[in-house]
């Protein structure tokens, strides 16, 4: 990889040095060479007189079985010179990438502990969680050459700008290399045909593909009534719900009635989920008037479990004059606007009466202690299916919650949170605070994003700052633009020293030479926005910066079969289209 900063010199120690070191080296083999061959053809007494008689005739004449001999030793010999100035050569060319250097600059030795193979491992053995891996892995450390990985305690936050290989040089190492439950995000097919295939090798591989991305019919459905175990729960799902909606689902929705809405759909929730009814029963309950003939009352199922204020506010709401409750009503109906399309309906609600329908359903408990893979598809836009995509993620974390605290606190197999393109795909604003506490409970979060203005815009401003400043690793690649997020990020890389000598001639007429040291920031804004393809900088908790060589999955022993996987499955959808 070649690629070097056109408005700087070459860092101190680049490789300029090495390559001038190569070609002397090489002109000195040549020089061995000639003098060697000239003494081997004096020793084996072919008596050239002096180098330029053999100059004029290296084999002349009276070139002997010796002479050979000898000179097949000078080959030897001269290979054996040769060697490391190739090797040298060879080195300094793959790493003139421009960052590199620098990362001399950066972080050491110590700043890598716990992130090593060796003490990833010792600290995966310690947990008991070696079944799922080492750890997740990150990269390389450019300054150290060996491999860097997460451990299964700590939280991930990547941002690299479009195309800069989020999905190759990451979602897909740490999903294919995960022995564990793992859950993965996308919007694009390309996530899910690189791993499905030996993902399918650990376990069972389940996919919610409401929007047709990969066209996987719906052969399961999930029922998120189930979800809803507690009204507090009721109540998660709405905002997560809430905060689904396009600009298109808003429209006409006045924020004025946004608490109202949501306490009502939450109400309903937990009346549909105690009476044994399926989410399509909530638009019969939205019309804002007295339930229809054949539509069960929420106020008596709430009433008979127990909820009789719940059932008292619905009461109230009934009595609303027409203008409220229409506005009530229709916020609580926002929320639920992917009822609307039959697709979606399709992977959350039983077909035909129920009775009928004999897919299995997912159980989100089984699954965080399976070795199973679920696969969300989502695009983002109107009619977006990321409120049941948000939902599935939410029900998975929460069940695996509930399987670390029957487990002593912890899961005993990692379960991995792939979140690729997490702001078009998981808008659940519960997410920044999870970041502080899900990996102490085997909960790998990796959240993984274009640009911080799109986190921003998924979680707020301060929630994404919130889950910035908890996660265990940040990880920033090229392309990102936001100026005043680089200008952050160059600070917190660091400064190095750099030598200025400057000569001065003083009065009489003699030089002096002086030397300055100044501080100088490692990575400029600008720098850091043009982070080449295959480097990142990670901020680990309590290490200084890293600079990271990402890999792409072609590098690993196993790439062949996710492009084997990613040829199928992409084969599969041009046969059925
Ligand atoms: N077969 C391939 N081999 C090597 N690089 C590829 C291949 N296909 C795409 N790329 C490169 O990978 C990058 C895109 O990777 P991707 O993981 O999809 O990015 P992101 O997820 O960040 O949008 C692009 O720079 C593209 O040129
Ligand atoms: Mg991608």
């Amino acid at each position: 990889m070649v690629d070097s900063r056109p408005n700087k010199q070459a860092a101190p120690g680049g490789g300029d040095a090495a390559l001038v070191l190569g070609i002397v080296l090489l002109l000195l083999g040549g020089l061995v060479l000639v003098v060697l061959t000239w003494g081997a053809a004096a020793i084996a007494g072919l008596g050239y007189g002096s180098p330029r008689g053999w100059l004029q005739h290296p084999t002349g004449p009276r070139w002997s079985g010796t002479a050979t001999v000898a000179a097949g030793c000078e080959a030897v010999l001269l290979a054996g010179l040769l060697a490391p100035a190739v090797w040298v050569v060879l080195r300094s060319r793959r790493s003139r990438v421009w960052t590199d250097p620098l990362a001399r600059y950066m972080s050491s030795r110590r700043d890598l502990a716990g992130m090593t193979e060796a003490d990833a491992r010792q600290d995966a053995a310690r947990k008991g969680a070696l079944s799922a891996g080492v750890g997740v892995p990150l990269g390389r450390s450019v300054a150290f050459h060996v491999a860097l990985f997460g451990t299964y305690e700590w939280s991930q936050i990547w941002i690299i700008g479009t195309r800069g290989g989020k999905t190759r040089r990451i979602a897909v190492r740490q999903l294919v290399t995960h022995g564990g439950p793992a859950i993965s995000t996308s919007n694009k097919r390309d996530l899910h045909d690189l791993t499905r295939g030996p993902r399918s090798e650990v376990g069972h591989v389940w996919v919610n593909d409401p929007q047709e991305i990969v066209r996987e019919p719906a052969v399961w459905w999930w029922n998120p009534l189930t979800f809803i175990t507690t009204v507090e729960r009721a109540e998660k799902l709405v905002a997560l719900w809430a905060a689904s909606r396009t600009s298109e689902d808003t429209s006409g929705v006045d924020p004025y009635f946004e608490p109202e809405g949501r306490s009502l759909a939450a109400t309903l929730l937990v009346a549909a989920a105690r009476g044994g009814e399926s989410i399509t029963r909530l638009p019969d309950w939205l019309t804002g008037d007295e339930p229809g003939p054949g539509v069960p009352d929420p106020r008596e199922i709430l009433r008979a479990h127990g909820f009789a204020m719940m059932a008292k506010d619905l009461d109230k709401l009934l009595r609303l004059d027409k203008g409220q409750r229409d506005g009530v009503y229709g916020t609580a109906m926002s929320f639920f606007r992917f009822l609307r399309d039959p697709r979606y309906v399709d992977w959350i609600a039983p077909r035909g009466a129920g009775v009928l329908d004999g897919r299995p359903q997912f159980d989100p408990a089984a699954f965080v202690r399976s070795t199973d893979t679920l696969y969300l598809l989502s695009k983002e836009g109107p009619g977006s299916a990321r409120a049941l995509t948000g939902a599935l993620v939410a029900a998975v974390f929460a069940a695996a919650e509930d399987l670390s605290e029957q487990s002593g606190g912890r899961c005993p197999v990692p379960v991995l949170f792939e979140l690729d393109e997490a702001a078009n795909v998981c808008r659940w604003p519960e997410l920044p605070a999870l970041y502080s506490h899900a990996g102490g409970r085997g909960i790998i979060l990796v959240t993984i994003l274009q640009s911080a203005a799109q986190g921003e815009e998924a979680w707020g401003r301060m929630g994404f700052t919130k889950m910035w400043s908890a996660t265990n690793i940040l990880s920033v690649g090229r392309g990102l633009n936001d100026a005043d997020n680089l200008a952050d990020l160059s600070r917190l890389v660091g400064d190095r020293q750099v030598r200025d000598r400057s000569l001065s001639t003083g009065t009489r007429g003699h030089r002096t030479v002086g030397t300055q040291i100044r501080d100088e920031r490692i990575f400029t804004e600008a720098d850091l926005r043009a982070l080449p393809n295959g480097r990142a900088i990670v901020f680990a908790s309590g290490a200084r910066a890293i600079l990271l060589e990402t890999i792409d999955f072609t590098d690993e022993p196993w790439g062949w079969k996710a492009t084997a996987s990613q040829q199928h499955y992409a084969a599969a959808v041009t046969e059925r289209v």
